[in-house]
């Protein structure tokens, strides 16, 4: 008890240090979950309670790398307006040592419970991994359980990111394995008390139903039922660009299937890429009492340029995303922005029926925390360009859709592209430094961030068609 304190206070007067430099930042977010000191990364046991959503992260409060992760917690009445709690789970037991890594949460007997990985590196940095429980009477104070399934033959120690749920009268946790053959996999547990476990084998995995080679490692897996539809969203590790395709370091998608909880296995169709921006990663779901079942993704991503990031000189990096309601449409996923956040518009402009000519150029202003709600009359036929802020270039032409931004150091531009059908109609919210573009409705997503300068506020909009704009000034929360 007395550690766990002392590592609170350390955390408590790192925040505390650090308040003035994250609110002189013009990079910090308004309405986004962001670390107030250090490094945040997956969003971790989603859950909503009595009233209360619970949105856990992994958290490194004293750097601005990645390390040895503690689980942050935030809470809210409403999904806008957030409180932090103290760190819900600290690196503190020889289980865990290096690290609190990933998982989730569930409520048994009014008590929440938290499953996550215990991470351990020996002297000789080898890793050894723990399937770990924590239980709280009150959903703020956690009281560590230990290990509840250990490393089963057959993997090697990536094997991490609990997800459990309830499957009739059992309790499943979905894991990211790599075999030893070094392939990603999904693979499953199950237990009638959530503490003895009994490991079952993967339900999917590179070279497993009829995929191919699929990386070496498949991180945070999440399965749930979707209008009748089973969903595996899953993280894969090490696989090539390809086109348009797999363009990030790492990729989060999605497969649609059919999982049988009697002989435990799952058909799918394709993988198909949850969000086609720069930063997406590592995604979790949960639903609330309205039954929606809703996303929190990190915007962010383990890669080369993350230590570019400008906000490091100010002592913190990355963020979660809005969450985001899913909704299966026509075999597809679709994401789009929870109704709550309409509460966040202020200050509107609206143009109905703009008609832009060939050459011209629409401009507005946008606050640097906006909303933008563009409506096409008709589907744009020829080409669109929006850019934002003098940093982004949002552009559709001959049925593909391309994000372009300045890369982290100012010198050059990188851009994602994806073939699409129509463009019909776009949503974008802009924060302080990110972005994220609903495209036809949330059919496909596009997540980045971006850092333009602190005064850029122009909007521009070329092309030739009949839109309808509105513009809102979004009111900072988080
Ligand atoms: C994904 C991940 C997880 C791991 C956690 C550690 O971003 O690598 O697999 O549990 O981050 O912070």
């Amino acid at each position: 008890m007395f550690q766990k304190s002392a590592f609170q206070k350390h955390i408590d007067e790192k925040v505390e240090d650090n308040r003035r430099l994250v609110e002189a930042d013009p990079h910090r977010l308004d309405y986004h979950l962001m670390p107030p000191a250090g490094l945040l990364n997956d969003p971790n046991g989603l859950i909503y309670h009595q009233g209360v959503y619970h949105v856990f992260f992994q958290w490194n409060p004293f750097e601005t790398a990645h390390g040895k992760k503690a689980w942050g917690h935030y809470v809210s009445a409403d999904l806008i307006n957030w409180t932090l709690e103290p760190a819900a789970l600290i690196p503190d037991a020889w289980y865990d040592k290096n690290g609190c890594y990933s998982g989730s949460a569930v409520m048994h007997d009014g008590r929440m419970h938290l499953f996550y990985t215990g991470n351990v590196k020996d002297e000789g940095d080898r890793r050894s991994t723990y399937q770990c429980l924590a239980v709280s009477e009150d959903g703020v104070d956690f009281e560590k359980k230990g290990p509840v399934l250990h490393l089963p033959d057959g993997y090697t120690p990536h094997f991490r990111d609990p997800k459990v749920w309830k499957e009739g009268d059992r309790w499943l946790m979905i894991l990211g394995a790599q075999n030893m053959h070094g392939k990603g996999e999904a693979v499953l547990a199950s237990s009638n008390d959530l503490t003895d476990w009994e490991f079952i084998g993967p339900i999917a995995g590179s070279g497993m139903n009829g995929l191919p080679d699929f990386g070496y490692m498949w991180e945070c897996p999440d399965l749930f039922t979707l209008d009748s539809k089973d969903i595996l969203i899953v993280c894969p590790q090490g696989l090539e660009a390809e086109g348009d395709d797999y363009p990030n370091l790492f990729q989060a998608g999605y497969f649609v299937g059919d999982f049988d909880s009697v002989t435990n296995t799952y058909m799918h169709g394709d993988f198909v890429e949850l969000d086609r921006g720069f930063d997406f990663y590592a995604p979790q779901t949960f639903t609330d009492d309205d039954g929606r079942r809703i996303l929190i993704g990190w915007m962010g991503m383990t890669d080369d340029q993350e230590q570019d990031q400008p906000t490091i000189r100010n002592n913190w990096i990355h963020a979660l995303t809005i969450p985001r309601t899913l909704e299966m449409r026509d075999g597809v996923l679709v994401q789009q922005p929870v109704a709550e956040l309409r509460q966040l518009r202020g200050k509107r402009k609206h143009y109905s029926q703009l008609a832009l000519e060939k050459d011209v150029v629409f401009r507005e202003v946008a606050a640097p925390s906006s909303e933008i709600l563009l409506e096409f009359n008709r589907p744009v036929d020829g080409r669109f360009e929006m850019e934002i802020r003098n940093d982004l270039k949002i552009s559709y032409m001959d049925g593909r859709f391309t994000v372009q931004r300045k890369t982290f150091d100012g010198a050059s531009s990188e851009q994602r592209t994806f073939a699409l059908d129509t463009l019909s109609g776009l949503q974008i919210f802009l924060d302080r430094s990110s972005v994220e573009i609903f495209i036809n409705g949330g059919e496909a997503v596009a997540t980045s961030r971006y850092f333009p300068a602190e005064n850029d506020d122009a909007v521009e909009i070329r092309g030739h068609m009949h839109f309808d704009l509105s513009l809102w000034e979004l009111e900072g929360s988080a």
